[in-house]
């Protein structure tokens, strides 16, 4: 693995580039993180780094996001198989529809969706910032895509507007049951519940906090507790378990597991590296009007 390392560090250093890492990554990959974080850590890293080259460790459409943000780099991705489910669940052609069905509406999307359906959009949100970015905005209906159970979430914290939900959702989050977190509930009745919110409503409404993943480990080193039970992808417990070794953490389940997230090796960064290969695009006109509704998010931030 140290020889691996030091390749990787050296091709770096050759081609000026960076590695992006989503915290739900395998532990190897994490620890070649220049930057570690949630969706819209990443995008906002994506857009100011100064590297050439951008190697991003985590799903298709961050990835996207990355290259949506910075055009002139080069980004790659160690698999390219590593999609999401979820935001294959809406097309372009289907927003559409809804927006003609309700002209008034602004379309709020989820930065987990393609390019193509960031372009039909008014703004993007992340699991951090939705309610944030619902809450900016000056019309009172509004359509969510994809997630169903994000766009719940938010609908709960904003009650004063009307919203069209679509019906997406996490495959991975969906196994973590409201028994999962009750049981764990019993077995560590001390514990904190931080679940994510792209979790089941009624998951949602065992919990303490629903929050992104940074959120999550943010908070852990927040607050006093040193328990905590933790809804989401378990990738995750790498981190809070490295950076809060005298605290406790629990997944709600250990089903919680995004295939997609496991797919990128170190090897694979290494290859990837070596011959620059697996590369990004987005058409420019979809670039242009994506990038539109991902800026207007950064904004609110
Ligand atoms: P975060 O933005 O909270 O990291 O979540 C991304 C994701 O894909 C959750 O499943
Ligand atoms: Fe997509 Fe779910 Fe995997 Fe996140 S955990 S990347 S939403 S499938």
């Amino acid at each position: 693995m140290q020889d691996l390392i030091k390749k990787i560090n050296q091709l770096m250093h050759e081609r000026n580039a960076v590695i992006l890492v989503h915290n739900y990554q395998i532990p190897e990959v994490q620890e070649l993180a220049d930057f570690l974080g949630d969706s819209l850590g990443l995008s906002i890293e994506a857009a100011k780094t100064k590297a050439d080259v951008i190697v991003f460790c985590g799903v298709n459409f961050m990835a996207e996001t990355a290259k949506i943000l910075s055009p002139q780099k080069k980004v790659i991705m160690p698999d390219l198989n590593a999609g999401c489910p979820m935001a294959d669940m809406v097309n372009a052609d289907q927003v559409r529809e809804l927006k003609k069905k309700h002209p008034g509406a602004a379309v709020v999307t989820y930065v987990n969706s393609s390019a193509a359906v960031k372009a039909e959009s008014d703004i993007c949100c992340t699991s951090a910032n939705g309610v944030k970015v619902v809450k900016s905005l000056k019309a009172k209906e509004i359509i969510f895509v994809p997630d169903k159970y994000l766009g719940h979430y938010i609908s709960t914290q904003v009650p004063e507007k009307k919203f069209i939900f679509w019906n997406g959702y996490c495959p991975s989050h969906m196994r973590i049951m409201p028994d999962d977190v009750i049981s764990a509930k019993k077995e560590h009745p001390e514990a904190y519940v931080m679940v994510h919110p792209e979790c089941r409503p009624e998951v949602i409404e065992l919990a303490d906090a629903a929050l992104s993943t940074s959120q999550m480990i943010k908070k852990a080193g927040e607050i006093k507790n040193n328990e905590f039970i933790i809804g989401t992808e378990t990738g995750i417990l790498y981190t809070l378990h490295k950076k809060y070794p005298d605290k406790k953490f629990y997944p709600a389940s250990e089903k919680c597991i995004c295939p997609n997230m496991k797919l990128t090796t170190a090897e694979k960064v290494l290859f990837a590296l070596e011959d620059m290969k697996n590369e990004i695009t987005v058409p420019k006109e979809i670039a242009d009007k994506a990038r539109s509704a991902i800026e207007k998010m950064i904004k609110i931030v």
